[in-house]
């Protein structure tokens, strides 16, 4: 495995690479990915067993720009509105962190999206990214460069120490801007669906194209971890984006419900406020008792959503450290990429 910063020529390798059917792990303004080519099939199944992922969880195809979406989305299958509602969405939003389920043209592999009539496609906010792409062909299959349910990687090194030598390169672009995976959105049906929140938030496509539903409501009342809301979205598994250690969320005020032993545990706050609050209440316990100081993260000091979903995987990837058996996290406000920080965290903690 080689492990380049990104330059003309470490760009122009890793397409090489994806070309020639093996996996590139780039930087996105989200996560990290692992790109193979999308129409190769035997690079496709090398994907899904450097992730350990199941066969049933399609993939996310990435372009390099909005001309070349035809060759992935048959755009005929949209009713009118839907065809509306993709062009001011991608006018609007792309490139960018908002994936979109389209109808998928008969080429595309059913390995890429798993046997489904939808293909999932975005055009990423990170210009090696889509250089990169436009390289290797102009389609590249990438999920998060992470072993299937794992902790989703923000830094090369996450990828480095993820999947080792199952990548043949990995381009190395710093810590990824937005920090949370790409808002996953359904626009093949008469109302739109969010099927995973994400780096786009609700509110932000709302005030483009109206009311969508998320999985949640869609699931008649229940949390977007029932089968029901799975069988929408085959990835969306109850269990994902797991630490090794254990974690619970608690509720925003929630505070008082925490422990106040803290060994092996790690405590991990939204914002500053809270957690001086809590530190002053616990003070005593700490400083008399016969335990190592406690773990504390925050994710955001100022309480900002963005900033908050930026350092999420980040903060979890350095807490998740021997000797750290429990994590507590407080959920975050539910608007904005609050919305996405939650979604990673309960389903943190639904293991
Ligand atoms: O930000 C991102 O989206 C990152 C970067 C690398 O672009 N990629 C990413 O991919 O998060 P992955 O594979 O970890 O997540 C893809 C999600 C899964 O939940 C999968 O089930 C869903 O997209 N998906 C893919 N194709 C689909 C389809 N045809 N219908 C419904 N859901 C689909
Ligand atoms: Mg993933």
């Amino acid at each position: 495995m080689e492990f380049l910063s990104i330059t003309d020529a470490s760009i122009a390798k890793a397409a090489g690479i994806i070309a020639a059917g093996g996996l590139a792990a780039f930087p996105t303004e989200t996560v990290y990915g692992l790109g193979a080519d999308a129409f190769n099939t035997a690079a496709l199944a090398k994907v899904f067993a450097a992730k350990n992922r199941p066969r049933f969880d399609p993939l996310i195809i990435h372009i390099a720009a909005v001309e070349n979406l035809g060759k992935i989305a048959d755009l005929n299958c949209l009713s009118s509105t839907a065809r509306e509602r993709l062009e001011t969405l991608a006018a609007n939003l792309w490139p960018g962190p908002l994936t979109l389920i389209l109808p998928k043209r008969s080429e595309v592999p059913d390995l890429a999206t798993s046997g489904l009539q939808s293909a999932a496609v975005r055009i990423p906010a990170h210009s090696a990214a889509r250089k990169l792409i436009a390289l290797a062909g102009g389609a590249v299959a990438a999920p998060s460069a992470n072993p299937f349910g794992a902790l989703s990687p923000t830094r090369a090194e996450h990828v480095r120490d993820l999947l080792g030598e199952k990548v043949d390169i990995i381009l190395d672009g710093g810590s990824t801007e937005v920090g949370v995976e790409s808002t996953v959105l359904d626009i093949t049906g008469e109302r739109p669906r969010i099927l995973r929140p994400g780096g786009v938030s609700r509110e932000t496509i709302e005030a483009l194209i109206g009311k969508v539903e998320t999985a949640a409501e869609n699931a008649a009342g229940q949390t977007p971890d029932t089968e029901a809301a799975g069988m929408v979205s085959p990835g969306r598994l109850k269990s994902h984006y797991a630490p090794r250690a254990r974690l619970a969320v608690f509720a925003r005020e929630d505070t008082a419900a925490l422990p106040s032993s803290a060994d092996g545990s790690a405590f991990l706050f939204f914002d500053g406020e809270t957690r001086d609050k809590w530190l002053d209440g616990r003070r005593g316990a700490f400083s008399s008792a016969p335990v190592s100081p406690p773990v504390v993260k925050t994710l955001s000091e100022k309480a900002d959503v963005i900033e908050a979903a930026a350092n999420l995987f980040q903060i979890l990837h350095e807490i998740d450290k021997p000797g750290i058996a429990q994590i507590y996290a407080q959920l975050a406000p539910g608007h904005g990429l609050g919305a996405a920080i939650n979604d990673r965290l309960q389903r943190a903690a639904a293991r």
